[in-house]
């Protein structure tokens, strides 16, 4: 799935961020890990480890990080490049089409610096089997002229930082998996931690905000910084034409119901996704391919998009025989569960 897709940018809960949010995104972007909000097992470890790799002068340790999207994978790419004090070069997996693109990219690397692979899963396999004796000993080989005449050359890398980011870990070889000497899996954030967020962002834009707006957006944001930066900017632009340009509780709840977000963040999409399975398929197990085809939309995007949040907040369970609608579902849709749902509570 393309993190920067046009197919969602209509819908105001999407993870995912259009190509006209990408230059907001980077305002927004936290720089440092003081800034960082949130995620601390993952970021108090990471900045033990820059800190003793800035000691010895080393780059630090390949890291991977998984995740939805929008939790800020991206973001603490860059966090790290910069608290190194070293330069980032950036690309996404598939768009690394043939091994003399990663050979162009790595040449070019100095000496501790990073190479953030975006959607690493997504790497081509040549291009991948040319990455791992660069990840491990830092050397590519490549070969010069034809038939009996060829030769096998060895390049010297500079030392350098790889960051892989994936949504999807399952789909991440092992052996490329197992390179990675710091492996992180990135959570959904809680409602304080998301309102810390779209304060800090209300700042950066100087849109007034209380203390009630913050945690209406919070609390409707999917777990997801993304979506919590995108929902202050549309509920910003209620707040403007409708009101006195201040975000409060009401401008928040009026803007984000016109939205059809729900008090819980569920937005259009998420109800027919729930309501598939419900009514369609009796409350489930029923195999993601069958809800892909029903609500229209690709199986990758149902699972990279739609279903982490519904499963974190108990909507959706995932069993061997496919998805099931809990009871929490069945009460969100306001559907009275069959006796045999009710034991999911
Ligand atoms: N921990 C965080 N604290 C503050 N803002 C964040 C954080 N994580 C992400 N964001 C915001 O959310 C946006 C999306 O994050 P990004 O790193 O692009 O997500 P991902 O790469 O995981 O899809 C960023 O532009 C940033 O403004
Ligand atoms: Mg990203």
């Amino acid at each position: 799935m393309a993190e920067h897709d046009n197919k969602h940018h209509d819908r105001p809960v999407s993870p995912t961020a259009s190509c006209e949010e990408l230059p907001v995104e980077t305002a927004l972007r936290p720089q440092r890990f003081d800034e960082y909000v949130g995620q601390s097992a993952v970021t108090d470890n990471l900045q033990i480890f820059v800190q003793a790799a800035k000691l010895r002068g080393e780059p630090l340790d390949h890291v991977l990080f998984c995740g939805p999207p929008g939790l800020g994978k991206t973001t603490l790419a860059y966090v790290i490049a910069n608290e190194m004090g070293v330069d980032i070069v950036t690309a996404s997996g598939p768009a690394i089409e043939r091994k003399g693109d990663l050979a162009g990219i790595l040449t070019n690397l100095k000496q501790n610096d990073v190479f953030f692979i975006d959607e690493i899963h997504r790497l081509p396999r040549v291009v991948e089997e040319n990455m791992y004796p660069a990840m491990e000993d830092f050397h590519f080989d490549y070969i010069v002229g034809e038939g009996p005449s060829a030769r096998n050359l060895r390049l010297k890398l500079p030392h350098f930082t790889l960051i892989g980011a994936t949504t999807r870990t399952a789909l991440l070889s092992s052996p490329m998996r197992d390179r990675f000497g710091v492996v992180s899996r990135l959570e959904f954030y809680s409602p304080a931690e998301l309102e810390t967020i779209v304060r800090r962002s209300a700042q950066i834009l100087q849109v007034p905000l209380d203390e009630e707006g913050a945690l209406e957006i919070a609390r409707r944001s999917r777990g997801t910084p993304r979506v919590a930066n995108r929902l202050l900017r549309r509920v910003r632009d209620f707040a403007q034409v409708l009101g006195d340009g201040r975000v409060n509780a009401a401008v928040a709840q009026e803007a984000l119901e016109r939205m059809e977000v729900d008090n819980l963040g569920l937005d259009r999409m998420d109800h027919i996704i729930l309501a598939t399975i419900v009514e369609k398929f009796a409350g489930g197990p029923v195999g993601v391919e069958a809800i892909a085809a029903s609500v229209a939309e690709e199986r990758e995007t149902i699972e990279d998009v739609y279903e982490p949040y519904l499963i974190q907040e108990g909507f959706i369970q995932r069993t061997p025989r496919g998805r099931l609608a809990t009871a929490r579902a069945y009460a969100h849709l306001g559907i009275e569960a069959p006796a045999s749902q009710s034991r999911l509570l």
